[in-house]
């Protein structure tokens, strides 16, 4: 047989490197192929195609290369070793079915390994590999996921969306990420806003559609108290969601700031853009209003050298899918559903209390919470610890479930640590620029009128007759303050207990 390359290259060690290297290429090769056809991009399958398989494949290479390197030395050192390739007699039975046997392992050995790249390809995918692979770093992100709305929507519709320029980029990061995960090196609480979030227009516009936004939508919110009785107080609002339209002519509404003909611009003073000193609106007549903050004590020079913003969904829905819950929220919720049972005196304010202890694992708050919430009752309500051992019971059971689903000590992360820019009550949201402080040149305040965005539908308190008005009623704080919950904003008292 006519030999081809140098003499040197015919020796194992080579022929292996140069084999292992082939084989790599190939399925490289076909791994991008699959990426090209499957149209949607999934942004892990990096890891094995761009940092895992190259690596085998520079193996590989550096194999062959020892072995060429090898014959060199042997050949200057007057050794010369005769490798020989095996010789295939097909007219030899023995030979004949040791060759079948060798081309059908090949052919088979090939066949799996595309299967199991093809496999590790879709795995890559999918919401497990996303949320379970890296579990207690992506722990809060998963289980609040799977409790809200977006539960069915995979993490990279949102994440990555299509198309190739960020398809590299999160190739790049998620390479990254995995490095970061192997060697303990990610922040805790994993830092937002995520600067190479791919722009809202890419992602939730490709499901919600700014047409789409039009007339209310009505909410009803009970609240218990913290007092004994647990007094009940509930609030029906209907919720201003339009504007979203504009061939439907000059519109109204919530969605009005997204859109397309206005256009929307602030600058945030801190990098979690939760202090706005400066907002500049542009109407689709031309016409520019700029506000600007009484309260900020930063200079026009200083806010100017800051990056700007135009403003899109997500700096209302910053929370769409990991929305962890304030306590009194969610213990509203269940005491309204009749799960943690609004007779048992004083249970609000104990499940908050509860809730919010500041415990160093799951483990211990999930012992503590039912210690805490029994020996409450042990020791003010001996007789209410008899008859409602049932209720007591089931009040432990919601509130480790509340537990679990909103606070993640090894993570650092509870409700706290994420801001929700929807509303204003827990967190400063809207109030960022609704808060009544932010002025116009001319003198115009930003409006924070109570039935600006939604229509305060009826307020009712305990027994009392319910207010309610199609127009929307003046707006009664459950508890008596006096006017402070006009002046003040509402996260200001409810975020700190
Ligand atoms: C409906 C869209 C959507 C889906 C689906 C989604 N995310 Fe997110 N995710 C977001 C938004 C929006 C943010 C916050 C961005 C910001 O504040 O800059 C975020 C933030 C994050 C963060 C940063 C930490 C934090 O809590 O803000 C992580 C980690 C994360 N997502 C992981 C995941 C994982 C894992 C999945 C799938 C199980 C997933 N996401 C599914 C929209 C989504
Ligand atoms: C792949 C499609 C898809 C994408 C992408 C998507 N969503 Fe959704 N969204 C849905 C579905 C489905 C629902 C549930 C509708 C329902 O419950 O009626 C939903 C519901 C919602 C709701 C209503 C939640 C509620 O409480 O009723 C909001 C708000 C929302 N999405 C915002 C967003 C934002 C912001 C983004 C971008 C970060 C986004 N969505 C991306 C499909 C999507
Ligand atoms: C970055 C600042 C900013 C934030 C945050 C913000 N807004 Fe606005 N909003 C504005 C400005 C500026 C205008 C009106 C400007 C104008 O008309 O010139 C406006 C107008 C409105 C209007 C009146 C639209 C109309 O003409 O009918 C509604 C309703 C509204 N916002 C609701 C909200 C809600 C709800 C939130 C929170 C989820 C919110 N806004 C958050 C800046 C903001
Ligand atoms: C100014 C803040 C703001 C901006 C910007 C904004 N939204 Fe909303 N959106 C709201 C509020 C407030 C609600 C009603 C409260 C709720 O559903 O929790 C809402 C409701 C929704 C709903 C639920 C509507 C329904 O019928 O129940 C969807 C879906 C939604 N928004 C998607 C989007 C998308 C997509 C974008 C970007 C194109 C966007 N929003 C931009 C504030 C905003
Ligand atoms: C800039 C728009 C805007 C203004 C102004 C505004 N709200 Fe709201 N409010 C919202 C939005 C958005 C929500 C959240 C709706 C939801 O949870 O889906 C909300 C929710 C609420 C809730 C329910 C809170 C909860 O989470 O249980 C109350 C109570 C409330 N508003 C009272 C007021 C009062 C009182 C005023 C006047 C001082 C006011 N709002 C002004 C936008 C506004
Ligand atoms: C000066 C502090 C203060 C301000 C400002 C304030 N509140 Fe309150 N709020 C309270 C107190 C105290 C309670 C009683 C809490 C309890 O009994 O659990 C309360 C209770 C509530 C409740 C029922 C609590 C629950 O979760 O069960 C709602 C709803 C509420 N306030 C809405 C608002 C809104 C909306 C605003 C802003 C417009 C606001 N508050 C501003 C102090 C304040």
């Amino acid at each position: 047989m006519r030999r081809i390359l140098p003499n040197s290259f015919y020796n194992p060690a080579t022929l292996a490197g140069g084999l292992i290297a082939a084989i790599s290429f190939g399925l490289i090769l076909f791994l991008m192929l699959l990426e090209t056809l499957s149209g949607s991009p999934k942004p892990y399958m990096g890891i094995i195609a761009f940092v895992i398989l190259p690596a085998i494949l520079v193996l590989g290479l550096i194999i062959a290369a020892f072995g060429v390197w090898r014959e060199h030395r042997r050949a200057r050192a007057g050794i010369t070793i005769e490798h020989h390739l095996p010789q295939i007699d097909f007219n030899n039975p023995r030979h004949r079915t040791a060759f079948g046997f060798v081309a059908i392992g090949t052919v088979l050995l090939l066949l799996f390994s595309a299967f199991g790249s093809f496999k590790a390809y879709e795995h890559t995918d999918s919401d497990q590999f996303c949320g379970e692979s890296c579990h207690t770093v992506m722990e809060p992100e998963y289980t609040a996921y799977q409790y809200s709305p977006h539960a069915r929507v995979g993490c990279v519709k949102c994440h990555i969306g299509p198309g190739a320029g960020w398809f590299v980029r999160s190739k790049l990061s998620g390479t990254y990420q995995l490095y970061a995960v192997t060697f303990n090196k990610y922040p805790r609480p994993i830092p937002t806003p995520i600067s190479n979030l791919r722009p809202a227009q890419e992602t939730c516009e490709q499901c919600h559609w700014p047409k789409q936004f039009f007339s209310e939508k009505e909410i009803k919110n009970t609240y218990f108290m913290s007092d004994e009785k647990n007094s009940r107080w509930s609030l029906n609002l209907l919720i201003k969601i339009g504007g979203g339209n504009i061939e439907a002519g000059p519109t109204s509404g919530i969605h009005w700031h997204m859109n397309i003909a206005n256009e929307l611009t602030y600058i945030p003073a801190d990098s979690a853009r939760q202090v706005i000193p400066w907002i500049r609106s542009k109407h689709p007549d031309g016409t520019v209003t700029i506000y600007k903050s009484t309260e900020s004590t930063l200079g026009d020079e200083e806010i100017q050298k800051r990056p700007m913003r135009r403003m899109d969904c997500i700096d209302c829905h910053n929370r769409p899918t990991h929305i962890y819950q304030a306590p009194a929220r969610s213990v509203n919720h269940v005491m309204e559903l009749g799960w943690i049972d609004p007779s048992l005196p004083g249970v609000k304010a104990l499940s908050v209390r509860a809730l919010e202890y500041p415990y160093s694992s799951t483990a211990t708050a999930m012992d503590s919470i039912k210690l805490i919430v029994e020996e409450f009752y042990a020791s003010n309500h001996p007789g209410i610890a008899d008859s409602s051992r049932g209720a007591i019971e089931r009040t432990v059971d919601e509130l480790r479930k509340i537990y679990s689903r909103n606070y993640f000590p090894f993570m650092r992360v509870n409700w706290k640590t994420y801001t929700d820019n929807i509303g204003h009550m827990y967190y400063p949201g809207c109030f960022r620029c609704h808060d009544g402080k932010h002025v116009t040149e001319g003198g115009v305040v930003l409006s924070k009128d109570c039935n600006m965005c939604h229509t305060i539908l009826a307020q009712q308190f305990q027994q009392d007759t319910l207010r309610l008005s199609l127009g929307g009623i003046d707006y009664r704080h459950p508890v008596d303050i006096g006017d402070a919950w006009k002046e003040t904003n509402c996260n200001e008292c409810h975020n700190s207990n």
